[in-house]
């Protein structure tokens, strides 16, 4: 499967943002607004600017809350014509998200386990089970939830679409393409190689954000994503 490439604007100014899009006008359209853009540099109405210009927002807000509160504010963001939205996986939220996006394109996406928290912060945290185990209870019951898909480490990818079947999406951030710089990312994976573990998206920022030529990169990208060679 080729997947869909995402490109998370982690900047923060919209200005900054608005210029990568146009940088990479006519390679890649699906943009990633997480909390840095969103609250300090004005991500939401260039969120829906960019939804207006016919392009695809996935907004990384990572809800959880009251039911009523999720259900309530996924109502809101679906007005926007949003593609994506995250919410914690903790089972009642998801279900709020799910009633809260009825009628809409909007997909939801459960964040699993973050992939900063290893077996002790997990513990630390108050939860019984080690990581794994974590991500594949929430696994089960983002798919029981009906929710659009999960967020996870690219090393998850397998095991989670073994439990949550063919059809739901799975987003994977941690991708670094051949030859690039690793960052503070700890467990990357390559973009073919995280298909083939059984992602369907591919979140990528720095690669292609901190690039002299970000079309170039991300081209790079959707070349190895299509298991073409690089030029
Ligand atoms: O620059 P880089 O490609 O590392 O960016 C990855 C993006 O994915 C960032 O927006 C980061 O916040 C996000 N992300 C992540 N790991 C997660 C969840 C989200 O790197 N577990």
């Amino acid at each position: 499967m080729a997947g869909t490439l995402i490109v998370a604007l982690d900047v923060d100014t919209r200005r900054e943002a608005a210029a990568l899009v146009e940088a990479l006008d006519g390679a890649a359209d699906f943009f990633k607004i997480g909390y840095q853009l969103f609250y300090g540099g004005d991500g939401f109405a260039l969120g829906r600017e960019l939804l207006a210009a016919g392009k695809r927002v996935f907004f990384d807000l990572k809800l959880l809350d009251i039911d009523n509160t999720v259900e309530k504010g996924v109502a809101a963001i679906t007005r926007t014509g949003a593609t994506m939205l995250t919410v914690h996986a903790y089972p009642q939220c998801m279900r709020a998200a799910v009633t809260g996006a009825a009628g809409s394109d909007l997909t939801i996406l459960g964040v699993s386990v973050l992939t900063s928290m290893d077996d002790k912060d997990v513990a630390e945290a108050g939860f019984a089970r080690d990581t794994a185990g974590l991500v594949a209870l929430r696994a089960g019951q983002a798919r029981a939830a009906g929710i659009g898909g999960l967020v996870c480490s690219p090393r998850e990818a397998e095991i989670v679409r073994t439990i949550v079947g063919p059809d739901m999406a799975i987003v994977t951030p941690g991708i670094r393409p051949a030859g690039s710089a690793v960052g503070d990312q700890k467990r990357v994976m390559g973009p073919a190689a995280a298909l083939d573990a059984g992602a369907s998206h591919l979140v990528v920022g720095r690669p292609i954000t901190a690039a002299a030529d970000p079309a170039a990169a991300a081209r790079a990208i959707l070349a190895e994503m299509h298991g073409h060679a690089i030029a």
